[in-house]
């Protein structure tokens, strides 16, 4: 059985309106996928975590205070997942990498948020994929893929169809802070360099793209895969 890796990004789990809509059809189609595929998602912050981070920040908590509070958060967007995939999923998110390996033997579908300060769940979902020897991990995000610029404010930025893990590297390295080439975490970007793990960014609001990506089939998005593809 294949094993595939999700990163769900928070701001796709989350929404203001129809808010369990999306949970109840991401949550359906990681199920009827479940037959054939062994599935680890790390689900996000999202929102909610920026604003207990801010508001920890205005009240002077210390920064890994702050992170352990953002991925209280993202262990709460998991619950609410795992609410939603009933019997198919762990029933509570792992902690850390061994115990989601382990939970992975008694369930289809583990669903965790972030392990330890400092990360975000991009890192985490790399490191996870490494751990459950995934060759795939998907980042579904609010954007359909890593542009040459940010197409907001250039419009001759254009999306990157396929590219490499050292361009990933060159593309994501330096950024610091929220922008168009943070769609992946730089220290993510590393660890699936080292093992060879293949990327698709794709929007995680299209789900039927999402799934395609997460089956391994052609996606409209950004596939980073240890060499470029021809044709
Ligand atoms: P996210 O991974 O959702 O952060 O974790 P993000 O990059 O801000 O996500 P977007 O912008 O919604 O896509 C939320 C916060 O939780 C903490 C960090 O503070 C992070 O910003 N966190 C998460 C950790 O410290 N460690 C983890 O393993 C995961």
């Amino acid at each position: 059985m294949e094993t595939v890796v999700l990163s769900l990004g928070g701001s796709v789990l989350l929404r203001d309106e129809g808010y369990t809509s999306y949970v109840r059809r991401v949550a359906k189609i990681l199920i009827d996928m479940s037959a054939k595929y062994k599935l680890y998602v790390v689900t996000g912050g999202g929102k909610i975590a920026r604003y207990y981070i801010k508001a920890g920040r205005y009240l002077g908590a210390d920064e890994s205070f702050l992170d352990e509070m953002g991925i209280e958060v993202t262990r709460l967007n998991a619950r609410l997942l795992i609410t939603a995939l009933g019997d198919r999923a762990c029933h509570s998110p792992p902690k850390d990498y061994d115990e989601a390996l382990h939970a992975g033997k008694a369930h289809s579908i583990v669903v965790m948020g972030g392990v330890s300060p400092g990360l975000t769940t991009d890192a985490v979902s790399a490191l996870l994929a490494e751990r459950v020897k995934a060759k795939r991990l998907v980042n579904a995000t609010s954007v359909d893929g890593a542009y040459t610029a940010d197409p907001k404010k250039n419009p001759d930025a254009k999306r990157i169809p396929h590219m490499t893990h050292k361009e990933l590297i060159g593309l994501v390295g330096h950024s610091t802070g929220a922008g168009p080439n943070n769609v992946f975490d730089p220290v993510g970007a590393r660890v699936l360099e080292r093992s060879k793990i293949s990327l698709a960014i794709v929007d995680g609001n299209d789900l039927v793209n999402l799934r395609a990506a997460l089956e391994g089939k052609t996606f409209r998005g950004t596939l980073v895969a240890p060499r470029r593809r021809h044709g």
